[in-house]
């Protein structure tokens, strides 16, 4: 049977959030800080705060109990073993993590310790943090003896955090001292015994008794270094791709074809080919910027990471492009947009590629009626709705009238609408997908016009039918 450790969180936005729950899913007592008390109100009251598959009944089964949420850190960390820091590192106008806030939380932490604590760093941060989070610790007065520090990165995705928490691919574990990495090992062993798949009411995933996660140890800057360059792997995966997407578009070859063909190579695998309207999000964005920024520092050379990002910057415009193409002029056209999230199955519209690009066809003159079915909320608070943006019930509503439709989120609900419904509403039955979720010939047997991303585009058969029949006369 594994212990029960009491751990504290630190930060209860989506990656300190689902920690704390997914440490009392597998048996420990956790509080959880913020220093809102706005927030720490509604999480007491049962409120998620946040729109994440399973966080609503994990929060119902441990809110106020195994869970507890709080504003006082000094009783948290006198209260906690492991002392995880989850708070914010949003990039600074330099690129790099703006580190204020894990450190101002050290500096506190450091106050009141008071017996051996485990401080581990769970949010993105750059190699060498770890360092200096022992350094402040130390320079408040604290034993070198009563504390360790450990990098504990995160891995999780936003929509399915909890599952990703509890079926890790891995649990890395920097850490320089065999006692702070026993404290992590007694954390995860419901995970990595394989004791917590036995459960009955159990969160579904990959992992199975047979089959538990890996636990990787560490040293604490190679997990700070694991962690960057995962995220930097994955935008870079996404970014090739994306360049690839627009070789096919010049040659009218097919990119599905050609991701499938190359994604069957195992030391390449089939995910994250799948070319879009760029990567967006709180992570991949802000951690590429950083990861160079590490290297500039250090007088690495890592110009790679720039062409990823200018891949991704290009990927918009190239979409802007392409409706110009379909549209002849943007200026005066009505268009509707599905999507304004930053990916499917999340109201998180940070770094957004469909909030840039709403923003660009506004720019151009055109007109939006925009849905999505998270975050229209989240966008009403930074976009109002005003005479050239307009937020609609559904996706019918958006197409209403207007001269093409746009899809620039991967929502599972927009790969399965009405086809001849939308045909009907539309003024015209032009489908421009930065998602590809369908497919170019159902289109074009639909009587859409369709272009996607790196696929020869699609024309109604009526259109074709009646271009072969002029040709033959
Ligand atoms: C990402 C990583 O996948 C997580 O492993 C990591 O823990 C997290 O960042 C983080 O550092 O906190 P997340 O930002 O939630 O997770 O979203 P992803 O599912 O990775 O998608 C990121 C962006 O890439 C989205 O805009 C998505 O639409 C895009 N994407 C993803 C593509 O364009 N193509 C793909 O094949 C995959």
């Amino acid at each position: 049977m594994s212990k029960n450790i009491p751990i504290a969180v630190v930060g209860s936005g989506y990656v300190g959030l689902v920690a704390a729950v997914c440490f009392a899913e597998i048996g420990h007592d956790v509080i959880c800080v913020d220093n809102d008390e706005r927030k720490v109100a509604a999480l007491q009251g049962g409120d998620t705060l946040i729109h994440e598959n399973y966080l609503p009944e994990l929060l119902d089964r441990y809110r106020n109990s195994r869970v507890k949420f709080t504003t006082d850190l000094a009783h948290a960390t006198r209260e906690a073993q492991a002392i995880f820091i989850a708070v914010g590192t949003p990039q600074s106008e330099t690129g790099d993590a703006d580190l204020s806030y894990v450190e101002a939380v050290a500096c506190e932490i450091a106050r009141s310790i008071d017996s051996y604590k485990v401080i581990v760093e769970k949010s993105t941060v750059p190699v060498y943090t770890n360092e200096w989070i022992r350094r402040a610790i130390e320079r408040n007065g604290v034993a070198r003896n009563l504390f360790d520090v450990v990098s504990n990165p995160e891995f999780l995705r936003e929509g399915t955090a909890v599952a990703d928490f509890l079926h890790p691919d891995r649990i890395v574990v920097g850490a320089d001292s065999e006692r702070a990495a026993k404290v992590l090992g007694d954390i995860y062993a419901p995970l990595t015994t394989g004791e917590y798949y036995t459960q009955a009411d159990l969160i579904p995933g990959v992992c199975s008794t047979d089959a538990p996660p890996a636990l990787l140890n560490t040293s604490t800057k190679s997990a700070e270094i694991i962690k960057h360059a995962s995220n930097a792997f994955l935008a870079l995966k996404i970014s090739f791709i994306n360049a690839v997407s627009n070789l096919c578009e010049a040659t009218d070859a097919n990119v599905e074809q050609v991701a499938r063909g190359i994604g069957l190579d195992s030391r390449i695998g089939p995910k994250f080919l799948r070319p879009g309207v760029g990567y967006g999000g709180s992570c991949f964005p802000k951690d590429v910027a950083a990861f160079r920024s590490v290297a500039d520092q250090l007088g690495i050379d890592f110009n790679l990471l720039s062409e990823v990002e200018k891949i991704n910057v290009q990927q918009k415009k190239r979409f802007l492009s392409k409706v110009r193409s379909a549209l002849w002029t943007l200026r005066g056209k009505r268009l509707a947009v599905l999507g304004l999230a930053f990916k499917g199955e999340t109201d998180d519209i940070r770094e957004s590629p469909a909030i840039e690009l709403v923003k660009m066809f506004i720019g151009e003159g055109c007109s939006i009626s925009a849905y999505d079915p998270a975050a229209m909320k989240r966008t009403e608070e930074i976009m109002p709705a005003s005479r050239h943006l307009r937020y609609t019930e559904n996706a019918y509503s958006a197409a209403e009238d207007a001269d093409a439709l746009l899809i620039l989120t991967d929502w599972a609900e927009f790969a399965t609408l009405d086809l001849p419904k939308l045909q009907r509403v539309l003024r015209y039955p032009i489908v421009i997908d930065g998602r590809n979720l369908y497919d170019p010939t159902v289109m074009a047997e639909s009587g859409f016009t369709y272009l996607s991303i790196g696929r020869p585009a699609a024309y109604p058969m009526r259109e074709l039918a009646s271009a072969s029949a002029n040709a033959h006369a």
